[in-house]
């Protein structure tokens, strides 16, 4: 049955997960996978979800099935989050899923049902599972412009020109903010000017928001997509958990569908109906915790300060890197990093560049040049800018 199977071509994300963990040299860096880390490379369970999760292991009387949208106080405080009141909630139908990953499978799925010949949209450079997760789908993909390589900037003309084209009832997937793997954002002008043309095409923006909280903060990096929510009449939306509450393995996710308020009963239960066909009920606990924390005005708040300090901490380090890169190169070609968004920039480097930083230097980035801020420290930063240095 099996013999004509092809032999499984790894994920690029995973497969440097893989290679660093096998590389045995001391002092190694690891900037692959998009995890937050802190100045020791640790990436600890966070003190407000601890106390979450102590609240709940305490109190919590049963493990019974819930609904198979998932637990509905999880489904508020995320959408409240995501969305702050952008559009009314009779317009949101939502339901919980095991991370951003499969929010964004669960939405391609919704799209397949209701209209298998639309085109999914997606940036040049976008999240590499972005691609797999729309083909699984059966849906046909297309891509966008969206950085200017050399300027580590947002190539606007291009991109703009390229959505001009998309034709009604085809959808448009967007990064909510921190762009992974670019770092480039939209600012609130370009998302209303898109708004604007994807109104005009009759096209569906799909926002996939996976690092609210990383850039400007939990409101500003909303800012965008409730501009959207607000004006667009259908917005499909996949959110996730994984990264500004560090619940990484516990698989946390949502996905929302924002529609006519007569729809969403209807949109409601089909992806209650998608979520039975895959995993029947999305897990409990992750969501849990969430909701535990976001209902608690001090868990709360707690946990916007932790929040906090990991946004200001990745953002020092982009200075820090280009300041470094400034020092080590004598040219201000890398000052684009600073001014990025998020954990991600993808540095203008060579695939032989990056394999001699790899080989020579044991410096782990993915293969278009992404690199996780958050790996770096104090330590590191100057070891990184100087072996740029010596493979530029
Ligand atoms: C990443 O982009 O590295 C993260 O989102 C982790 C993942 O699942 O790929």
């Amino acid at each position: 049955m099996f013999e004509t199977l092809p032999e499984p071509k790894l994920d690029g994300i995973i497969a440097l997960m893989q290679a660093f963990a096998d590389d045995p040299r001391m002092g190694k860096i690891d900037l692959g996978v998009g995890v937050y880390r802190d100045e020791a490379g640790r990436t600890p369970v966070m003190a407000a979800v601890k106390a979450a999760e102590t609240r709940i292991v305490e109190t919590q009387e049963s493990k019974t099935y819930l609904s198979l949208a998932g637990d509905g106080a999880f489904l508020e405080v995320m959408r409240d989050l995501i969305l702050g009141g952008a559009v009314p909630s009779a317009r949101v139908a939502a339901v919980g899923t095991p991370g951003g990953t499969a929010a964004v499978r669960q939405i391609c799925e919704l799209i397949r049902m209701a209209r298998p010949e639309a085109t999914v949209w997606v940036s040049a450079q976008t999240w590499p599972n972005h691609g797999p997760l729309i083909e699984a789908a059966g849906l046909p993909m297309r891509r966008y412009r969206y950085l200017d390589v050399e300027a580590g900037a947002l190539d606007r003309a291009g991109m703009m020109e390229d959505l001009a084209e998309v034709p009604k009832g085809d959808v448009v997937l967007l990064h909510g903010c921190c762009h992974n793997p670019t770092g480039v954002d939209l600012s609130l002008q370009d998302w209303a000017e898109l708004g604007a043309l994807l109104e005009r095409r009759g096209a569906v923006p799909f926002v996939d928001m996976a690092y609210q909280g990383f850039g400007e903060g939990l409101d500003a990096d909303a800012g965008g997509l409730r501009h959207l929510a607000a004006r667009m009449p259908e917005m499909l939306v996949a959110g996730s958990c994984s990264k500004n509450f560090g619940l990484y393995r516990e698989r946390v996710g949502i996905a929302m569908a924002i529609v006519p308020e007569g729809q969403r009963a209807r949109l409601a239960g089909t992806l209650a109906g998608l979520n039975r066909k895959v995993f029947a009920f999305p897990p409990d606990h992750g969501g849990r915790v969430v909701s535990t924390i976001l209902n608690d005005p001090a868990l709360r708040q707690m946990w916007q300060t932790e929040l906090e300090e990991m946004r200001l901490r990745v953002a020092n380090n982009r200075r820090g890197l280009a300041e470094a890169l400034r020092e080590a190169t004598g040219s201000d070609r890398f000052g684009f990093i600073a001014g990025q968004q998020g954990m991600f920039s993808i540095l203008p480097l060579s695939p032989e560049q990056i394999e001699s930083l790899r080989a020579e230097h044991g410096i782990y980035m993915l293969g278009d040049g992404r690199v996780n801020m958050a790996g770096l420290n104090e330590a590191s930063l100057p070891v990184l800018a100087q072996a740029m240095a010596d493979v530029i």
